[in-house]
């Protein structure tokens, strides 16, 4: 169970995790993987001009970037210490801790609301949308992405036990699927004109998902029950071997979801 304890996944209450700056290097590993930093510049691309909030900002840096291009933004996070590690980034921009379902805006107030990887979290997305709503003048504009990790597709010599591992990584989230889920949260919130993109997050060797996606996936796989440590021992060295042999290859879907405040 070494590795169980090692593993960064749950980011429901990060404060309360035994090693918070776990979490931070995780946050920044994922920023810097250019997949995803496609992700964020097409979100940036679907925000109007104006005034705006990320959700669950992390450590700040769609704010630093959407302030840059001239869309004043404010970071809200349930974490503090992501709101601290994004200050500490980025001191001319403006962050502060607040929940999805309880955000610190007057009715109206807002031209755009973005999150991104944070609906993953989310137990109650429909509450966190209408919240969204209440935010948002008429007219304004929402743009959420998130991945749907049943979406994760590996070169694997077991293809049925990584489905195993992908369904219980996928269920081991609040909302693994918020991904796809979205389009239909939106319209089930009263927004309209919805409008959906995905891109693909694509990896051709294994030491940069490492610790990020198949460590976590063996263990909360194994803290399932559904593999024994003896199949996810062998799952890994499967993945290893191919790896090596330079055949390597995982990938997800990311859904980046727009919709419309009537
Ligand atoms: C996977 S991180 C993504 C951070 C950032 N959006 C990014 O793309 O790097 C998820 C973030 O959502 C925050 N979060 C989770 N649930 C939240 C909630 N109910 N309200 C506000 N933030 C939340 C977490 O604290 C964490 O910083």
């Amino acid at each position: 169970m070494g590795r169980v304890t090692r593993i960064v996944w749950d980011f429901d209450d990060i404060d309360a995790a035994a090693t918070p700056q776990a979490h931070l290097d995780y946050l920044e590993k994922t920023e810097a993987f250019p997949p995803l930093a496609a992700v964020r510049e097409h979100t940036y691309a679907a925000l109007p001009p104006g005034r705006g909030v990320d959700v669950g900002c992390g450590r700040g840096r769609a704010v630093a970037d959407l302030t840059a291009l001239g869309r004043p933004a404010v970071g809200v996070d349930r974490s503090d210490t992501m709101v601290r590690s994004a200050r500490k980034r980025f001191p001319a921009c403006e962050f502060t801790t607040g929940d999805a379902a309880a955000l610190p805006f007057e009715d109206g107030s807002l031209d755009w609301y973005r999150a991104e990887r944070t609906y993953l979290h989310i137990a109650d997305p429909l509450r966190a949308l209408a919240e969204a709503r209440r935010v948002l003048r008429p007219g304004g504009t929402a743009v959420v992405a998130d991945q749907d990790f049943d979406s994760t597709v590996m070169a694997s010599p077991d293809p049925a036990l990584t489905r195993t591992v992908v369904t219980a990584l996928t269920d081991s989230m609040a909302d693994g699927r918020a991904g796809t889920r979205m389009p239909a949260l939106l319209a089930g919130a009263g927004f309209t004109d919805v409008t959906v993109h995905a891109l693909a997050l694509a990896f051709s060797s294994l030491p940069p998902v490492e610790p990020l996606l198949i460590e976590p996936a063996e263990a909360v796989a194994v803290a399932a029950g559904v593999v024994s440590e003896a199949e996810a021992r062998a799952w890994r060295g499967g993945l290893e071997r191919l790896d090596r042999e330079g055949t390597f290859v995982v990938a997800m879907t990311m859904f980046v979801t727009t919709g419309r405040r009537p």
